[in-house]
């Protein structure tokens, strides 16, 4: 069964990427799904996660002062990828209806991270670049303690703190890639989560 985000739902997130950029939403991924996609994350040998990379093409490399989680891309042939994938697809869909943006595929990775763990302040994209447009981050934590650490901090792009999320199962934080550093605080216990991109199409950038 494909979930369905209501048209309401759709309007929220538009007008808050609107006014601020941002928005946090919690219980627009049904259980079901995220509890599968739970289990997909624990049962890891029907996963293989790598040392994530930093940088794009030929730049990438693993630095692990910079980010020390450990990751697996999302696939479109895989049942319970697709659950999620379908929702994010709706997203983008709503969004390019409603504001034009343009959204033109969408890119993601579990991640894991382990104790100790942690993604340093970063942008996900270089401003200007229009790759990557806009940040998801869902996450996959069940009864999350503030004193496990692990929030995600979102800066203004002044450098001040707007919002420190836990990383609670169901939560799902949208944001302006080019717009907001944020970065992950070192975590006291594993911490799962998926983060996404929506991106456009260089075709449209005249490439
Ligand atoms: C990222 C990122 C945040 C998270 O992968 O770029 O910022 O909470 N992830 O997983
Ligand atoms: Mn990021």
């Amino acid at each position: 069964m494909v979930s369905q985000l209501s048209e309401a739902v759709l309007d929220v997130i538009a007008d808050a990427l609107v006014d601020k950029g941002y928005i946090l939403l919690s219980d627009i991924i049904p259980d079901n799904v995220s509890l599968a996609l739970i289990e997909k994350m624990q049962a890891k040998q029907n996963i293989e996660f790598k040392s994530a990379a930093i940088g794009r093409g030929s730049e990438q490399q693993v630095n692990t002062q910079i980010r020390s989680d450990k990751i697996s891309w999302l696939d479109k042939q895989d049942v319970i990828d697709n659950q999620y994938l379908s929702i994010m697809e709706q997203l983008k869909n709503g969004l390019n209806r409603r504001l034009f943006m343009g959204l033109f595929d969408y890119e993601s990775h579990y991640a894991v991270y382990q104790p100790g763990a942690y993604y340093q302040k970063h942008l996900d994209a270089l401003k200007g670049s229009q790759n990557r447009i806009l940040t998801t981050v869902f996450f996959l934590n069940p009864n999350w303690q503030a004193e496990n650490g692990g929030q995600l901090v979102i800066y203004d792009e002044d450098d001040s703190v707007i919002t420190t999320v836990q990383p609670e199962l169901g939560t799902l934080a949208i944001f302006l890639s080019e717009r907001f550093p944020h970065e992950v605080l070192p975590t006291l216990v594993p911490r799962n989560s998926i983060a996404g991109w929506f991106r456009v199409s260089h075709a449209n950038h005249g490439f």
